[in-house]
């Protein structure tokens, strides 16, 4: 079975960013509503710098004043050493203030990019959740998301402070010893360099590890997804080797990765040392006349290379530097590698920001209407009569559904359907059948604009649909879809998902209509029940009895029922039949059915072959044609 990971994969984990200051800039624009926190941390930063740096500054001193022995100086002593304990102190604070400052920065960057996002995919047409599978969606939320955070509260405040410290240490430096600076910006760049090629080494890796947990992500989501299934066929076992290949492959890049990974902290830690060595070396060697050696002074090579001579107590605190440059430096080039990888996620959430809007070029609106003085007029009053309000111009809502020629193509390459022309009267019930991916789900697609069509017209009361708004559209379309959805919630919250304002009364009439009363009732808490993600606590009859009651519930002038009854038994589908009588009284109804008992009393029944009607004509018509229709009928033993 190929795992969903590979796609996946292509897409997703593992890339860098393309425009990553263009990004980066993007990002900092959502800071704006909180910029005081940001002047706050970036003072913190500083203070962080300085506090921390210049303590280590004051080992020089702490040292000179041990030269002289501690009892010449006893309150110099103890005035460093509370000087240096308050720097601490500041350190730890500022450090401390800026983590949490930063955390709720970024908290407010991504409550901001989250809602951007989940409000841009409800704008979003159809075809952009049809192209993409569930983990590719749901990783906009997840990796990508996670990889931003991550680059806000720690990666760039990582970032900064290293910077930050490391101004700090070169200009500290330069007051204690020119010849130790030249060593450190040695020991910088070799370091720099080091980094570089490790880094250029594990990313690679990193991508492939990035790769490989996708796919095991990918493989388990679709196993999880698909268990049922496995299950009946009992393919555990091949469901477990599959996994394994993914797991023993993510082990071994894994571990590639990480040994490279591992090799940085010893590395690091080894050039830091050969390079404390050296300042010893340099240090001892250009060490400066201790007192009492003052006629070397007056040696011609000390005194004319005075500027280059390094103090004992200058050495030690030097010392301390050179560890702090290689920790910095490593630092920032372990940061700048990651926030490349963080902002390759926030450039993918960008670009879903970005993507176009489904488009609804439609100017007609629907109102509700009462009639005066054999007029229309607009009213808020739930009349239960509707109208088009073109410019100023009212025209009553019948129903009136027209097919002129229309052809169809999902991808713009496999033509699904063809010459459909078709017409429904206001009332009229009009039937498609046919078999499996001959186009029927497809006609309710173009009528309520999940896609649009290529060529051909389809007017809705003489309205072309293409100006109709399309919330306009839809919400006169009361529709059971083929895929019955519930939400998480209670029964009575799904019916009333029909309906937002309907009163518990009118769900509860809705489900009469659809005969789910009887077993809603019988459920535990009744109408209170707690469904579970998709009803799963519930049969599939039992889902689609909802679905019924949550279209009627929203009293649609025009329903869409797509296989709304396939699960139902034929004896409970007797018994919603006078009720869905009742629903389909005085609206146009399309009912798209296998299951021909259903469509039997149409008023015309179309039959769809390959995209095209091959046939069309009421019951007793179509089976005196002795057709496909008739061929269908007489193959189904329920007919006969
Ligand atoms: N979102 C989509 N993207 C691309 N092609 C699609 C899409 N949905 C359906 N198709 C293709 O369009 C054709 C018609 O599909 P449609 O769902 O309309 O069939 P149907 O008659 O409703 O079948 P069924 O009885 O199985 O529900 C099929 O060949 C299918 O592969
Ligand atoms: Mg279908």
């Amino acid at each position: 079975m190929p795992p969903r990971g590979s796609s996946f994969n292509s897409k997703m984990g593992g890339k860098r960013a393309e425009k990553p200051l263009k990004t980066l800039l993007r990002l900092f624009r959502y800071f704006k509503n909180c910029t005081g926190i940001l002047i706050v941390s970036i003072i913190s930063i500083l203070a962080y710098s300085a506090a921390s740096n210049y303590a280590v500054l004051m080992t020089k001193q702490l040292v000179k004043v041990l030269e002289a022995g501690i009892g010449a100086d006893m309150a110099k002593y103890a005035a460093l050493l509370i000087g240096m304990s308050i720097l601490y102190a500041i350190a730890v604070v500022t450090n401390f203030l800026l983590n949490r400052l930063m955390l709720s920065c970024s908290a407010r960057v991504m409550c901001a990019l989250r809602k951007e996002m989940f409000e841009k995919m409800q704008s979003l047409p159809i075809s952009f959740f049809d192209g993409r599978t569930h983990g590719e969606l749901m990783s906009y939320y997840t990796n990508d998301t996670e990889a931003v955070n991550e680059l806000l509260h720690h990666s760039i405040t990582q970032m900064l402070i290293s910077i930050s410290s490391l101004v700090f240490v070169f200009g500290l430096m330069a007051s204690l010893s020119i010849p130790v600076v030249f060593i450190m910006i040695c020991m910088g760049v070799t370091v720099f360099y080091v980094m570089r090629g490790v880094t250029k080494k594990s990313r690679k890796n990193f991508k492939k590890q990035q790769y490989e947990l996708a796919a095991v992500n990918g493989y388990i989501e679709e196993m999880i997804e698909g268990q049922k299934v496995v299950k009946v066929f009992t393919h555990e076992d091949k469901a477990k080797a599959g996994f394994k290949v993914h797991n023993d492959e993510l082990c071994k890049v894994a571990t590639d990765a990480n040994t490279y990974a591992s090799i940085v902290g010893p590395l690091m830690n080894n050039i830091s040392h050969i390079f404390y060595a050296i300042t010893c070396t340099v240090g001892v060697l250009l060490a400066a006349p201790v007192p009492g050696e003052e006629f070397l002074l007056e040696n011609t090579w000390f005194a004319s290379h005075q500027a280059f001579l390094v103090e004992g107590s200058a050495l030690i605190a030097s010392l301390q530097f050179v560890r702090q440059v290689s920790n910095r430096i490593s630092q920032i080039s372990q940061q700048f590698n990651s926030i490349l990888l963080a902002l390759a996620g926030a450039e993918r959430i960008f670009a879903l920001i970005d993507m176009p809007a489904e488009v609804d070029e439609g100017t007609v609106t629907l109102v509700r209407v009462e009639e005066k003085d054999g007029t229309l007029k607009e009213t808020d009053r739930r009349t239960g009569h509707w109208a088009w309000k073109r410019d100023n111009e009212l025209i009553p809502l019948r129903g009136e559904v027209k097919f002129a020629d229309v052809d169809f193509s999902y991808d713009g390459k496999k033509q699904v359907l063809t010459d459909v022309t078709l017409y429904a009267h206001p009332g009229q019930k009009i039937a498609f059948v046919g078999s499996t991916g001959a186009g029927k789900t497809t006609i309710t697609n173009l009528i309520n604009r999940f896609y649009d069509i290529a060529d051909g017209t389809i007017t809705y009361d003489g309205i072309p649909v293409r100006e109709i708004k399309k919330n306009a559209l839809r919400s006169s379309l009361g529709m059971v879809l083929q895929d019955t959805h519930l939400f998480s919630g209670t029964v009575m919250e799904n019916i009333r998902y029909g309906r937002l304002d309907a009163t518990d009364e009118e769900c509860i009439e809705a489900a009469k209509i659809a005969n789910a009363d009887f077993f809603i009732t019988h459920l535990p808490e009744g109408y209170q029940t707690q469904l579970v993600a998709d009803g799963a606590n519930l049969s599939q009859g039992q889902r689609q009895l909802i679905a019924i009651a949550r279209a009627a519930v929203s009293d649609p002038p025009v329903l869409i029922l797509d296989e709304a009854t396939s699960s139902i038994d034929t004896r409970t589908e007797k018994h919603i039949e006078k009720g869905m009588d009742a629903l389909m009284k005085g609206r146009t109804v399309f009912v798209i059915a296998h299951r021909l008992s259903t469509v039997r009393n149409s008023d015309c029944i179309m039959v769809l072959e390959h995209g095209r009607i091959i046939e069309r004509g009421d019951h007793n018509a179509l089976l005196a044609q002795r057709g496909k229709y008739y061929e269908l009928c007489t193959g189904t033993s329920e007919l006969s």
